[in-house]
């Protein structure tokens, strides 16, 4: 059976008629369309899916494919994880950010108690299956979350992918640094290598999962730039890319500071993140408030948690230790 993103099933109708007959060889599977967004991680819209997989009797041995963003993608998987106590998934990625980050490494959840991720499961997808033409449609918005994720996994595994992205700066500043945020970006399939850098992307974080599954250790590299951009979330009302560039250049400042990072190197992971129409600087709220959101805790009882900082491009430091204060200086710039 299929899951579907509505924006998908609205906006890419004939991509998703041609994905669905040569996936089934068949041009009848059954399918389910949600909403996309946030607001499909509930327990009401898993709920919805969990009666439309009763009605099809979906048995053990059956399939959920999941097509959209980060998402669905996230609801669908933690339905499969759970339906008949865990039966295989496949997703179909078709974000920048879901084909690089949210698809891969088997993390599925939903968000409840008015807390994000908190109820899911570690269950991989069988396959995953991404194709750049989806893409056409995604709002400039979407695009710069993708590639705040895409930098972020270059930084913390691959100099190639770096230095590709650097070459092609003039070209991202131009379809991305300037626009409305909510409009398409024309033309941006053909002007860059995005096939390559989406699989250059991908591996770093295979390769990562692969080493550290359940995140006891190295996965922590993939936070890179979270521990601030969360607690930024909240508090500015900005989306996660905007505020994971925050965090990453706030990361950078403070591993320039203590001599960690190479200047000229931070200078260029900041550079590149302005490129693209990020923001590298922002107000941190009062410190008080800063060191509760960072321990993203409204209770008070929880450690400040360890940081992520660039040691190079390409390779970086865990469990690092930031003070608040320190955070709020580097974060204004
Ligand atoms: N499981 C993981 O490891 C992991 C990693 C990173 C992020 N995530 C999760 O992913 C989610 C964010 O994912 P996202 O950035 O893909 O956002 P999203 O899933 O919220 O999608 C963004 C918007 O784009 C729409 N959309 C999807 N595909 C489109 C297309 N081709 N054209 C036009 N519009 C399209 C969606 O309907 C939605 O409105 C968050 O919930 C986050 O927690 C999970």
């Amino acid at each position: 059976v299929v899951l579907v993103d509505m924006a998908v099933a609205r906006k890419q109708g004939s991509w998703l008629r041609a994905l669905l007959a040569t996936a089934a060889g068949r041009p009848s599977l059954p399918v389910l369309t949600l909403p996309g967004g946030e607001q499909v991680k509930s327990l009401t819209w898993l709920e919805r899916a969990y009666d439309w997989l009763a009605s099809r009797q979906l048995p053990r041995e059956g399939l959920v494919v999941a097509v959209g963003g980060g998402a669905l993608l996230d609801l669908a998987g933690f339905a499969a994880a759970t339906w008949h106590r865990g039966i295989r998934w496949s997703s179909v990625p078709t974000t920048l950010l879901a084909m690089v980050d949210a698809s891969l490494g088997g993390k599925t959840a939903i968000n409840t108690a008015d807390l994000k991720n908190p109820v899911g499961a570690f269950h991989p997808a069988d396959s995953s299956y991404a194709d750049p033409a989806v893409l056409s449609s995604l709002p400039r918005l979407h695009w710069r979350a993708g590639l705040a994720e895409m930098i972020k996994a270059a930084v913390v595994g691959s100099r190639p992918l770096f230095r590709d992205l650097r070459r092609h700066q003039l070209t991202l500043s131009q379809r991305l640094g300037h626009g409305r945020s909510t409009s398409k970006v024309d033309g941006i399939l053909a002007a860059l290598p995005w096939p390559e850098w989406i699989v250059q992307a991908a591996r770093v974080k295979v390769r990562i999962v692969t080493t550290d599954f359940r995140e006891t250790g190295p996965r922590q590299a993939l936070n890179l730039g979270h521990t601030l951009g969360h607690a930024l979330e909240a508090h500015l009302g900005c989306s996660h890319g905007e505020a994971v560039a925050v965090g990453m250049a706030t990361a950078v400042r403070v591993a320039v500071t203590r001599g960690l990072c190479p200047p000229d190197e931070g200078w260029q992971i900041i550079e590149l993140l302005k490129a693209v129409g990020l923001p590298v600087t922002a107000d941190p709220p009062p410190l008080s408030v800063l060191t509760r959101l960072l321990k993203g805790d409204k209770k008070h009882t929880a450690r400040q948690p360890a940081w992520v900082l660039p040691e190079r491009i390409g390779k970086v430091h865990l469990d690092q230790r930031v003070e608040p204060a320190e955070a709020a200086t580097a974060c204004r710039g």
